[in-house]
């Protein structure tokens, strides 16, 4: 008798293997070092930094433990209509932050900037709630991969091609709590 197999999870994804791009070890020193930064770019200025959900997660509460500088933290969630490995251009808010950031600098935290289509709606929304700065942090940078201008002023690592899953990045939810970045290689 075969199994019973259950229609959702990792066995209703295409046949794929992972490809480790980042190691744990490599996104904690890189993590740290980011912490360093960006506590010395604020200290002594009022900082909200906000993670995007739910992506972010694991960057953002490992990274706030590096900040020095008395950061709240804010979280908020978008969602961009499209599944699968494709993000897509239309954005809107799912959950808004709770936090007012008007006079405060405020530093958006996200898993990967792509397309850049999430970072330039969410960045243009923040920007008009009058902040005293906007500036962005992003586990990867997909910068070639940009269909409109963004910049991650504090980038964790820069990749170029391949859909990559683990530590906050899903593949229709599935790997998110890997303690490290993968490529997904399809089977042929
Ligand atoms: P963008 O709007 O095209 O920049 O897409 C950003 C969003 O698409 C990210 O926040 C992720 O949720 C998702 N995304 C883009 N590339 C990847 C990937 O390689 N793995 C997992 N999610 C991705
Ligand atoms: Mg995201």
């Amino acid at each position: 008798m075969s199994p019973v197999r259950p229609a959702c999870g990792r066995e209703a994804l295409d046949p794929h293997d992972l490809k480790t791009v980042l190691s744990a070890e490599q996104i904690a020193r890189r993590t740290a070092e980011l912490g360093a930064e960006i506590s010395a770019r604020y200290a002594g200025e009022p900082l909200v930094a906000v993670c995007v959900l739910k992506g972010a997660f694991p960057f953002f509460a490992d990274l706030v433990r590096h900040l020095t500088c008395a950061p709240e933290l804010d979280f908020l969630q978008l969602a961009s209509y499209g599944t699968g490995t494709c993000s897509s251009g239309r954005v809107v808010f799912r959950k808004d932050m709770d936090v007012p950031v008007d006079g405060k600098h405020v530093l958006v935290v996200e898993d990967i900037v792509d397309s850049g289509r999430s970072m330039e709606y969410l960045m243009g929304v923040l920007g008009n709630r009058g902040p005293k700065s906007l500036a962005l942090a992003a586990l990867i940078d997909k910068r070639e991969r940009r269909e409109v201008p963004v910049t991650v002023d504090f980038p964790g690592f820069t990749l170029n091609e391949g859909f990559v899953v683990g530590y906050g990045l899903d593949w229709a939810e599935q790997y998110r709590e890997l303690p490290y970045v993968a490529e997904v290689v399809f089977r042929s």
